[in-house]
C-alpha cells in the first residue's frame, strides 16, 4: 500500500451541516437587511467563520466595524450551536461508517482536517470520534482552505508524508487544498463543482475502499 492515511473534511463529507451553516448565515444576514442565496453558500463551504462573514458583508455590501464584525460571529455561532445541539448518529452521511470500518480493517492512518471549531462537538454528538487517531479543526490552523495547512498538519502529525495521504472534500477549496499540500484528493459531490479532484464520487454509499484508494 503506497497510500497509508485518509484525511476527512467534516461538514458535507462525514455529515450535513451545511444546511445549518446555511440556516445560521441566514439568520444573521436578518441584521443587515441580506438574502444569502444557495449559490452563495456553496462559496462558503470550507471556509472559516471570520472569511465567511467578511464575504457575506461583501457580497452585502456593508461595511461593519471591528465590534460589529466580532458580535454577529458570536451571534452566528450561537444559532449554528443551537441548530446542531441535537444532532446525533443518525446524521452521518450515507455509507460513511461502512467505509470507515474498510479503511481501519485495511490499516489507514485517519485524521479530520476541518476548518470548524465545533468539529469536536459534532464527532462527539454522531458518535464519530473514536474513529479519529487525529484531529486538525479550526481551533489547531491559522490559515483557511485552501491554504494546506490544516491538511499538512494532519500529515505531520499522524507521522507520514503528504504524498501517502488522501483527502476526502465535499468543497472546491478544501480541494484545492489538499491538492495544494501535494495529496490526491477525492470529491464528494458533483463533478461540476469538484472537477481538480482526482476522483469524485456523490456519497459512500456502496464504495468498495480497495477499488476507490487505487490510484
Ligand atoms: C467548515 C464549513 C464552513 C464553516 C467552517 C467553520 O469548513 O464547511 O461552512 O464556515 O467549517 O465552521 P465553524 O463551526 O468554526 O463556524
Ligand atoms: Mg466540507
Amino acid at each position: 500500500m503506497s497510500y497509508k492515511a485518509c484525511l476527512f473534511d467534516l461538514d458535507g463529507v462525514l455529515v450535513d451541516t451545511a444546511i445549518y451553516h446555511f440556516q445560521a448565515w441566514k439568520k444573521l444576514g436578518e441584521n443587515f437587511n441580506y438574502q444569502l442565496t444557495e449559490e452563495q453558500n456553496e462559496q462558503l463551504k470550507g471556509i472559516s467563520r471570520v472569511e465567511s462573514l467578511n464575504r457575506i458583508l461583501a457580497w452585502a455590501n456593508f461595511s461593519a466595524t471591528a465590534e460589529q464584525k466580532e458580535t454577529w460571529l458570536i451571534e452566528k455561532n450561537t444559532i449554528y450551536l443551537d441548530l446542531i445541539s441535537n444532532m446525533n448518529p443518525n446524521e452521518i452521511l450515507p455509507g460513511v461508517i461502512d467505509f470507515l470500518v474498510q479503511i481501519k480493517a485495511e490499516g489507514y492512518k485517519i485524521a479530520l482536517g476541518s476548518a470548524s471549531k465545533n468539529a469536536e462537538i459534532i464527532l462527539e454528538k454522531t458518535n464519530l470520534l473514536p474513529w479519529f487517531d487525529l484531529i486538525i479543526d479550526g481551533n489547531k490552523v491559522t490559515k483557511s482552505k485552501p491554504d494546506p495547512e490544516v491538511f499538512l498538519k494532519g500529515a505531520e502529525g499522524l507521522g507520514v508524508s503528504a504524498s501517502e495521504c488522501i483527502v476526502f472534500e465535499d468543497a472546491q477549496a478544501g480541494v484545492e487544498a489538499a491538492k495544494a499540500g501535494g495529496m490526491k484528493a477525492i470529491g464528494i459531490g458533483e463533478d461540476t463543482v469538484l472537477g481538480r479532484a482526482d476522483k469524485v464520487i456523490p456519497n459512500f454509499v456502496g464504495i468498495f475502499s480497495a477499488d476507490l484508494l487505487k490510484f
